[in-house]
């Protein structure tokens, strides 16, 4: 029994052995996209150093990239059509699989289209292999990050209008309130406190501009460029990229395979809009002191402290100036990627999805987070320092004549004046003014506070109500007609 029994032993380990043996060698021939070349199996820390998993979230676009594709190949007789349609049939099943969270990805998915292929060839057998025919990763990953960032793009455009919106709101409810507009942090001029909130409504206006011209130079497909040189095949770019919705189509294959110039922009966009919301998550959080004491936030979109029973911080705005080093770290890092690498693909190129996907992903969190600040937020800025008051005393000086050099000098001669005596405009007697000349009176005194202030500055896009009223309309009517003011 025994020595038979060891016999027995023996098939079964050398049977198995040779079976896993023949699945390690066949592993990689059946998983990669490129096995027939390569007489050893990769070994695992290439595979785990070169595997792409960021690209995942590309699933559904890698499916209807390839559906496009494949309908293509059939429409220039490259493939019949009895294929196509056994190819589109699995497709439709991959993209279900997709849409209701149930494809598997396997460790051995080198990225998104090796793991659709792989599960093509498993639902419709080898025909699947005809997918790939015409077309390289190269400009499949391209076409599907462009069908991405147009999703993207347009999404962001939404978020911003809707802060743009909520910007507008407050505007219209804040235009009486009176606050100093601030140079150097030091309190400069009087303004309707609304032109504060406007001032970011049109930087929020400019951030989705700058997304919608993006989206004209994301328009173009790349699909056709193959690995860089084009292909033999008789391919119709022109077609697929109609049926992916593009405007237009690539000119020149290497530039298009080699070129990240739209990831880059796309990066800068979200750093561009992520730099204003940081500047507002300051404003929010200097507007939260005692010290300024100008706006409340609501107790829900603020946190405690652990120690401080006192304390109400206001962290989302906090955060939403520190995310923005992480979104312009993720730029610069896009753009370094880029620098010297010779033409066409290179595989550093893989790593644009990393910081491309992270920033964007801050953008998105970020705009919802300061939408929910801006909309509950309640603002009671506080009144100016009098003093704000010395160039509308010196405006009325130059609309009698005199030189503004002259009159800056004269109204600046009476604050140093009333200073010392810590007193202010408004305290000024008819014969506090006999040092000075004739050309500034008492009566140049006379009803000289913030509301005149305001009032008599009527300079096209300033502070006053008029230009707030005015700036409310020019936005209304973007935001209704759904383009540039
Ligand atoms: N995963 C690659 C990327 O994200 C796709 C192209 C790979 N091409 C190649 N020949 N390895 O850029």
């Amino acid at each position: 029994m025994g020595p038979k029994r060891n016999l027995d032993n023996h098939n079964r380990m050398y049977i198995y052995a040779y079976y896993y043996a023949l699945l390690y060698i066949a592993r990689f021939n059946l998983t990669t996209l490129w096995g027939g070349r390569f007489t050893q199996s990769a070994h695992s820390d290439l595979w785990n150093f070169t595997v792409s998993h960021e690209d995942r979230r590309l699933l559904s676009f890698d499916i209807q990239a390839s559906m496009a594709h494949v309908k293509m190949l059939a429409h220039c007789h490259i493939i019949p059509e009895s294929e196509c349609d056994e190819i589109l049939k699995g497709l439709g099943t991959l993209l279900e699989e997709s849409e209701t969270n149930r494809f598997v990805f396997l460790d051995t998915d080198e990225d998104i289209h090796s793991a659709v292929e792989r599960r093509l060839k498993e639902i419709i057998g080898d025909v699947a292999g005809k997918l790939h025919t015409g077309r390289s990763r190269n400009d499949q990953i391209l076409v599907d990050l462009k069908l991405y960032l147009l999703q993207s793009a347009r999404n962001r455009t939404r978020q911003l209008r809707e802060l743009i919106k909520t910007f507008v709101a407050q505007a219209d409810k804040t235009k009486n309130l009176i606050a100093p507009v601030y140079t150097h942090l030091q309190q400069a001029q009087a303004v309707s406190f609304a032109h504060h909130l406007l001032a970011y409504a049109w930087m929020f206006k400019r951030d989705l501009d700058r997304f919608n011209s993006l989206i004209e130079r994301l328009d173009i497909s790349p699909l056709g460029a193959c690995a860089g040189g084009g292909t033999s095949l008789g391919i119709d770019p022109k077609h697929s990229a109609n049926m992916l919705g593009f405007k237009n189509v690539f000119r020149n294959s290497i530039d298009t395979v080699a070129s990240r110039d739209f990831v880059s922009e796309y990066a800068f966009c979200v750093s561009q809009s992520m730099i204003h919301l940081s500047r507002l998550g300051e404003e929010i959080i200097l507007w939260s002191t005692k010290e300024f004491n100008w706006i409340t936030l609501p107790d829900e979109l603020t946190t405690g402290s652990s120690m401080l029973p006192q304390k109400k911080n206001p962290d989302m705005a906090e955060l939403l100036r520190g995310k923005c080093s992480g979104a312009i770290g993720d730029l610069v890092a896009i753009l370094s990627l880029q620098k010297n690498l010779p033409l066409a693909y290179n595989r550093d190129l893989q790593e644009d999805k990393t910081y491309l996907f992270r920033s964007d992903d801050t953008l998105e969190a970020s705009l919802k987070a300061s939408h929910a600040l801006i909309a509950s937020a309640k603002f009671h800025p506080k009144e100016p320092d009098p003093m704000i008051l010395a160039i509308d005393l010196a405006e009325r000086l130059v609309k009698k004549g005199v030189p503004f050099r002259s009159a800056h000098q004269m109204v600046g001669q009476l604050v140093l004046s009333l200073e010392k005596t810590d007193k202010s405009f408004s305290d000024v007697a008819s014969t506090d003014l006999e040092s000075q000349t004739d050309n500034l009176t008492f009566d140049d005194l006379r009803n000289l506070n913030l509301e005149t202030s305001l009032r008599e500055r009527q300079s096209y896009g300033g502070g006053s109500i008029a230009s707030v009223e005015r700036q409310i309309g020019q936005l209304l009517i973007f935001l209704e007609e759904g383009q540039g003011a």
